[in-house]
């Protein structure tokens, strides 16, 4: 199935149960949004551009004194009522609907490793971006173990398959193509955090749309590929991890 899939339509069928992972667990995935948002170096009144913006997650999470502007391709987010307004859903990624130098920032979290030419949203950022300002990239790098566990475990066990186009050498070099300087760029180790091994392998089933194996093979496969902690106030830790690139 995932092979003839093109990226829009695995998220018009994984969007909703991956709504309903966040909404049931909002701050599981609090790391990661924080991470790019310390990235991104946010001033007071900023206007902060996420491509692709899923449920509007990341809105939730920047200062608020600085406005929110989501772009989100698909429609399988539609359906959700918190879906924090995202300007426009199911129009195509490219062209993004903003205007030339209209955004201070630019962030893309998650959503690159589905699609095959980022070199094209890598220029229409560069277009809407406004000169000096900044993109932040954070998405899943190759060969790490997260590539490994969406490729392998979700691969097998998920309702579309998933087969990453992960960050790389090229990656950065295909920026540099499109007129971007990078400033950094590292891989972030964080947690996605649960109270307890139940909500993890709950969580994660949503968000991947898994549909075969069960909740404790789910729970095993994340505690032996991935890796889990205990954390402080006896929450458990997911590993999980990504490639952060600031350009500008
Ligand atoms: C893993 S989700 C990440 C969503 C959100 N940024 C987050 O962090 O939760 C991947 C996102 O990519 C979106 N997407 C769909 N088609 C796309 C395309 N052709 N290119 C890039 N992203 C696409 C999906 O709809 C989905 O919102």
């Amino acid at each position: 199935m995932g092979d003839t899939m093109n990226y829009s339509e695995v998220f018009n069928h994984r969007g909703q149960p991956y709504d309903m992972a966040m909404q049931l667990q909002p701050m599981a995935r609090s790391q990661e949004f924080i991470q790019v948002i310390e990235r991104a170096a946010l001033l007071p009144g900023k206007r902060v551009a996420d491509i692709p913006a899923g449920g509007g997650y990341l809105s939730d999470f920047l200062p608020s004194d600085c406005s929110w502007h989501g772009h989100e391709p698909s429609i399988g987010f539609t359906g959700n009522m918190i879906n924090h307004g995202a300007e426009i859903q199911g129009a195509d990624l490219l062209p993004l609907p903003w205007a030339d130098d209209s955004m201070d920032v630019a962030i893309s979290l998650a959503g690159l490793h589905h699609l095959q030419d980022k070199s094209a949203l890598f220029a229409d950022v560069r277009r809407v971006v406004r000169p000096g300002g900044r993109f932040v990239i954070s998405d899943v790098e190759a060969h790490s173990p997260q590539a490994i566990f969406l490729d392998g475990y979700v691969n097998a066990n998920n309702s579309t398959g998933h087969h990453g186009i992960f960050l790389d050498k090229s990656t950065e070099e295909d920026l540099a193509s499109n007129g971007w300087a990078c400033l950094s760029s590292e891989y972030v180790p964080f947690h996605w955090i649960f109270d307890d091994l139940e909500c993890m392998g709950t969580f994660c089933r949503l968000l991947f749309d898994l549909r075969s194996d069960n909740l404790w093979g789910t729970v095993k496969a994340i505690e032996t590929q991935l890796g889990v902690d205990d954390l402080e106030n006896w929450k458990v830790g997911m590993r999980w991890g990504l490639r952060t690139i600031v350009v500008e």
